[in-house]
């Protein structure tokens, strides 16, 4: 990328394939139209390390969600690790508790610059309370009181460790917003355009639009991509709606921004 061509929006494409592939040829064609290709833990376990340098090659800055959850020098060496495959983003889940949580950040920083030619550090952000959770779901692991309130709880955690910020449902992100100013960072899945159908195994779901306006910095969205017709046209299509919102919401996209900087050096 060069310094004349603006940021790409701020959209995450999560790669959810079973194998390489399909991964590769969809990130082929998305290379400078989305700030982020997402590898989770399905093509990860599918595919490895190979897959992220495979996409980092083709000129993408890859967001490794792994939502890591283990003893905190378990989860050290698994972030340290993310860094020196040159991941820019991983996540890890904030009820891991504090020391978890502290450990990865302490493991990120340190491998800022290690990864083979990256250039940006490793942001560490925290799973909240995961999209596909709804109320009831949510009490049946045995936490009582409101969802919302545990997510405020675990957002609180991870800032207070000093994680880069949260992934979080849109609709958690306006009262997220209003005690957790930027730079703090909000990743907001379980987005669909209104014009993608159903809403799979999200129970928390809101369009694009709405995912900015309620203030977030990074947008993910997999299904209404991977599942289209026409998955590049789809990608682009959202990213349309996520600039129009962004112009809209009338305030410094910080995230796309900070990202385009570091990108053009
Ligand atoms: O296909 P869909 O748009 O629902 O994909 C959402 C992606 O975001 C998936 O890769 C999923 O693992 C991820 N994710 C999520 N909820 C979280 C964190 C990540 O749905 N809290």
């Amino acid at each position: 990328m060069t310094a004349r061509e603006p940021a790409p929006p701020p959209l995450a494409v999560a790669l959810d394939f079973p194998e390489p592939g399909p991964a590769l040829d969809l990130g082929s064609r998305l290379v400078g139209r989305v700030a982020y290709v997402k590898v989770g833990l399905e093509l990860y376990t599918a595919a490895g390390p190979a897959v992220v340098t495979a996409l980092r090659e083709l000129g993408h800055e890859v967001f490794l969600d792994l939502k890591l959850h283990d003893i905190p020098n378990t989860v050290a060496r698994a972030t340290a690790a993310a860094g020196r495959l040159g991941a820019s983003l991983v996540t890890v889940h904030a009820s891991g508790g504090q020391g978890m949580l502290e450990a990865a950040r302490e493991a990120a920083a340190r491998a800022a610059g290690l990864g083979a030619g990256r250039d940006a550090r490793l942001r560490v952000l925290g799973v909240t309370v995961l999209t596909s959770l709804d109320q009831a779901g949510l009490a049946a692991t045995g936490v009582a009181g409101h969802l919302t309130d545990q997510v405020h709880r675990l957002a609180a955690l991870a800032s207070s460790a000093g994680l880069d910020g949260v992934v979080a449902s849109p609709r958690e992100t306006v009262q997220l917003r209003a005690v957790h100013p930027p730079p703090f960072l909000i990743v907001t899945p379980g987005v669909r355009p209104t014009w993608a159908a159903g809403t799979g195994d999200q129970a928390r779901v809101s369009t694009p639009r709405a995912a900015i306006l309620a203030g977030a910095d990074l947008v993910v969205v997999g299904r209404p991509i991977t599942s289209a017709a026409d998955p590049a046209a789809a990608a682009e299509r959202i990213g349309s709606e996520i600039l129009a919102a962004l112009a809209e919401r009338g305030r410094p996209r910080l995230f796309g921004e900070a990202i385009g900087k570091e990108r053009d050096g």
